[in-house]
């Protein structure tokens, strides 16, 4: 019987597809395989019998990858299970910032007496823009990245892509609809919203600093739904200071900027829909048991 070990909640949809040869259990230092979602694993000791390690997502900052190579065990994440998702919350976070939703709420959540002149007050304290007509920038075209730039399209807007880890050619072959520069700061210029699709390694961390919030248009928005490392805090709270910057809409709750007027901050809500948690552990599921069983590695 192979062991499989579950950290964080698991959707039962992907549990359910274990075989009778599998037994679910607690403990990830008897397990032959593991499904985690973002439990930080960097310092939790594997045992001999550990063949493999899925992350029911698409980021893998969680797991310690070198050391996981080091000792043989095989590491997955699900890529684009979760894409969709991602990209729905990331057209409302333009949305939100676009008619300054979180602003306009709470103002309108304090009223309680003449409502219908202070209504009125509203209607141009909070006039937003529209996004249709409007260029969005996509930092990173993988599968989240082409979701978003595709749905944006359908909204109106003009979108120029970059990726700073494949070549203009294997972009243009991966979505010959989005238009793609090699030129970050041609897209920051152009921009009128910034959305980063990249993974946080050593390379893109702080890849968003002041060199780049410099160089993107006055007013823009930045929106960030991949993660917190990408994007240097001081050079980010100076942008915001100095109005250059009109929104930072993140999903990464972080300290630093808490409270701020022109930040919007969700609680990393980007994968969490009933159909990217079934999706994912789908897919990680799959994984695990073709791997343990057959030898396959299937991450793609
Ligand atoms: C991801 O990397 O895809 C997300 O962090 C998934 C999650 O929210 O668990």
């Amino acid at each position: 019987m192979y062991k499989i070990a579950t950290l964080n909640k698991i959707s039962p949809a992907g549990l359910s597809r274990f075989s009778d040869k599998y037994t679910l259990i607690d403990e990830p230092e008897k397990a032959s395989g593991i499904i985690v979602r973002s439990q930080n694993m960097k310092d939790m000791e594997f045992s001999d019998e550990l063949l493999a390690i899925a992350r029911a997502g698409a980021g893998v900052n969680n797991i310690p990858v070198e050391k996981c190579a080091e000792e043989g065990i095989v590491v997955f994440n699900t890529p684009g299970a979760n894409a969709n998702a991602v990209k729905e919350l990331v057209i409302a976070g333009m949305l939100l910032a676009a008619r300054n939703i979180p602003s306009g709420i709470k103002w309108a959540s304090s009223l309680t007496e003449n409502i219908s002149e202070a209504v009125e007050k509203g209607k141009s304290q909070f006039a937003g823009t529209e996004i249709a007509g409007k260029t969005l920038g996509v930092v990173g075209l993988g599968a989240i990245g082409v979701l978003v730039a595709n749905a944006a399209q359908t909204l109106g807007m003009n979108v120029i892509g970059y990726d700073p880890f494949i070549s203009i050619k294997s972009a243009h072959n991966l979505s010959n609809t989005i238009p793609v520069t090699e030129d970050a700061g041609e897209l920051l210029a152009a921009s009128d919203f910034v959305t980063l699709h990249v993974p946080a390694t050593e390379d893109t961390t702080g890849m968003f600093d002041s060199r780049r919030f410099s160089q993107m248009k006055d007013g823009a928005v930045l929106l960030n739904f991949s993660r917190d490392k990408l994007v240097n805090e001081k050079a980010l709270t100076e942008a915001l200071a100095a109005g250059s910057l009109r929104y930072y809409v993140t999903d990464f709750p972080t300290a630093g900027i808490a409270g701020l007027d022109k930040v919007i901050m969700l609680p990393h809500l980007g994968a969490s829909t009933k159909e990217a948690e079934d999706n994912c552990a789908m897919m990680a599921a799959d994984q695990l048991m073709e791997y343990i069983e057959k030898g396959n590695v299937v991450n793609s």
